[in-house]
C-alpha cells in the first residue's frame, strides 16, 4: 500500500467529518453552491432522474448503503428496504443521518470502507457520490468488495458526479491538475486535499463487469453519472 494514498484518504475522511454540518448545502444548492435559478433547476431535474432510477430497482430485502453521509439516499432507501445497513467513516455524518432518518430498520456502522469487510451477502448495495473518491488503484478491490457484499442477482446502484464546473462550489476548481486530486474548502476557509476522479461510463462499465457486476451506466445530462444493475449469478 502506498503511504501517500493512505495519508490522502485519511485527510479525505477528516474533510467529510469536518464538512458534515454543511454537506447538504451542495446537494440543495445553498450558499457557495448556488449557481442561479436556471442551472440549479437543471441540477434538481437531474437529481430527480437519479432518484427515479433508484426507484426502478428491487430494494426490498436487506440493503447495504456504503458512504451513507447525511442520508440523502438513506432516507428513500429506508422507506423501501426491509432492513438497511448504512456504513460511513464519519461519526458526525452518521449522527446527522440517524437524526434525519429516524428509522429502527436502519443499522449504522462506522468503518473505513477500505478496511471494512461485509459480514453477510446483502440483497442490494447502493453507494452514492463515493466512487469518485476511490483512488484508481483501489477501484478494483472496492468493486470486488461490493461483489462479495451482494448475493448473486442482487441489485447494485451508484450515482456520482460528472465533471461540470457548475456542479461544485463557486470557489473551487474541479481538480488540482492531474485530474485525480482536488483541494476542497469549508465555509470557514479550512482546506483539505481529497481524491476526486471522473471515470467515463464505458470504462466504469468494463471495470464493474470484470468484478462480476453488470451495470448499465449513463449520464443524467450535465451533472451526474449513475449505474444500475445486478451482481452476476455465476
Ligand atoms: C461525498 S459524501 C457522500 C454521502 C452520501 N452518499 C450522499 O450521496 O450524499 C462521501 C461520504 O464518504 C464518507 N467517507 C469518506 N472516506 C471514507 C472512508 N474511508 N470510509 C468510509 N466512509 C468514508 C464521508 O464521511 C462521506 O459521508
Amino acid at each position: 500500500m502506498d503511504p501517500r494514498i493512505d495519508a490522502l484518504l485519511r485527510g479525505q475522511q477528516e474533510y467529510y467529518d469536518a464538512r458534515a454540518a454543511e454537506y447538504d448545502e451542495w446537494w440543495t444548492r445553498q450558499g457557495r453552491y448556488a449557481r442561479g435559478a436556471e442551472v440549479d433547476a437543471q441540477w434538481f431535474r437531474e437529481q430527480a432522474v437519479l432518484y427515479a432510477a433508484l426507484d426502478q430497482l428491487d430494494l426490498s430485502g436487506h440493503v447495504l448503503e456504503l458512504a451513507c453521509g447525511t442520508g440523502n439516499w438513506t432516507l428513500p432507501l429506508s422507506h423501501r428496504a426491509a432492513r438497511l445497513t448504512a456504513v460511513d467513516g464519519s461519526l458526525e455524518m452518521l449522527r446527522l443521518n440517524r437524526a434525519r432518518v429516524l428509522s429502527d430498520r436502519v443499522t449504522y456502522v462506522q468503518a473505513d470502507l477500505f478496511a471494512w469487510e461485509p459480514a453477510e451477502a446483502y440483497d442490494a448495495a447502493v453507494f452514492c457520490f463515493w466512487l469518485s473518491h476511490v483512488p484508481e488503484e483501489r477501484l478494483d478491490p472496492f468493486l470486488a468488495k461490493v461483489r462479495r457484499a451482494v448475493r448473486p442477482g442482487g441489485a447494485v446502484f451508484f450515482a456520482d458526479s460528472s465533471p461540470d464546473p457548475l456542479g461544485t462550489s463557486t470557489d473551487q476548481p474541479l481538480s488540482d491538475g492531474d485530474g485525480t486530486v482536488m483541494t476542497r474548502r469549508l465555509n470557514d476557509g479550512r482546506q483539505f486535499r481529497i481524491v476526486k476522479r471522473y471515470d467515463e461510463p464505458r470504462t466504469l462499465t468494463e471495470r464493474f463487469a470484470a468484478c462480476g457486476l453488470e451495470l448499465e451506466i449513463r449520464r443524467t445530462g450535465r451533472f451526474f453519472i449513475f449505474g444500475a444493475g445486478r451482481s452476476t449469478t455465476s
